[in-house]
């Protein structure tokens, strides 16, 4: 049975707190700071993490396949091309992972920060990969009607959402009954020689390289402190449950420095 973490209620709702940022303005300050990096962004994700993220991405891409592919029945008929939703997809690389699943999807790229779209549009042109739609929205209100798609997943891109219960009320909404979730993102990792290495490594070195690489050191001062103030893995587990979700897993990668959480909208709701 998962534990069930209530926030007090003085506390404001849990989400992204960009250090000195008021919390309501908390969506502006993200999506300029990621305009301001935005074609830098993949060389730094590559660099910093040397190539590992692809890999990541890769595991989540496969597991929705499996999840969305098992037997849960469907409620709509089979034949309907399944739509899986990418939110806060930045440049695309795991739009594009999901396509190249080759499952015939209708896939969604979407985010709110013009720069990463079309970054991603361009991306998949120069790949030619074409067959994502590309959609400028705001993962906290998205334009399409209650249970309308069959998976979401997001990479890297939870962690900085306002409000993370509002946000799990949202994907619930959208999804249909039996439809998948997936999320990745980064996590600290306890293990005792990996935890300590890797937390002098995210808050010291990395601050310095993200800054060198992308020529704006603040959001690599922002992605340490934003990783710390995130939910460990079992309290977003606890979340996704009370959120309504059933058949909450979630997998460490890479000793904990990633995680994937996946589950599925109950049949039933
Ligand atoms: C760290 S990047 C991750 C990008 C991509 N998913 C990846 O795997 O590299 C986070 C992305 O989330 C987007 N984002 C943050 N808050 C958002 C929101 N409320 N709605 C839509 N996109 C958002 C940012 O614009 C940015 O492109």
């Amino acid at each position: 049975m998962l534990s069930t973490i209530e926030p007090s209620a003085a506390s404001p709702a849990p989400g992204t707190r960009p250090e000195g940022v008021p919390a309501a303005d908390a969506p502006r300050y993200v999506r300029a700071m990621f305009g301001r990096i935005a074609s830098r962004y993949d060389r730094a994700n590559h660099w910093l993490s040397l190539s590992v993220d692809r890999y990541w991405r890769w595991r989540a891409a496969r597991s929705l396949e499996r999840l969305l592919e098992s037997p849960a029945p469907p409620v709509r008929p089979l034949e309907r091309r399944r739509r899986v939703l990418d939110l806060c997809c930045g440049t695309g690389d795991l739009t594009l992972a999901l396509l190249a699943r080759g499952r015939g999807w209708e896939v969604i790229g979407s985010d709110f920060t013009h720069e990463m779209l079309l970054l991603a549009r361009a991306k998949a042109d120069q790949r030619r990969q074409s067959g994502a739609r590309w959609l400028e929205a705001d993962a906290m209100r998205l334009p399409f009607a209650d249970f309308s798609a069959d998976a979401i997943a997001t990479a890297f891109g939870f962690r900085n959402l306002a409000d993370y219960r509002a946000a799990l009320a949202e994907f619930f909404r959208l999804l249909r009954p039996g439809g998948v979730l997936a999320i990745l993102e980064f996590s600290e990792p306890s293990l005792p020689l990996l935890g300590p290495l890797y937390a002098w490594y995210f808050h010291r070195i990395l601050p310095a390289l993200g800054g060198w690489i992308t020529g704006s050191a603040d959001p690599y001062r922002y992605l340490p402190n934003s990783v710390t103030r995130f939910p460990t893995p079992p309290q977003l587990a606890a979340w996704l449950e009370q959120a309504g979700f059933a058949g909450i897993r979630f997998q460490r990668f890479t000793g904990g420095i990633a995680v994937l959480h996946t589950a599925r909208k109950p049949v039933s709701s």
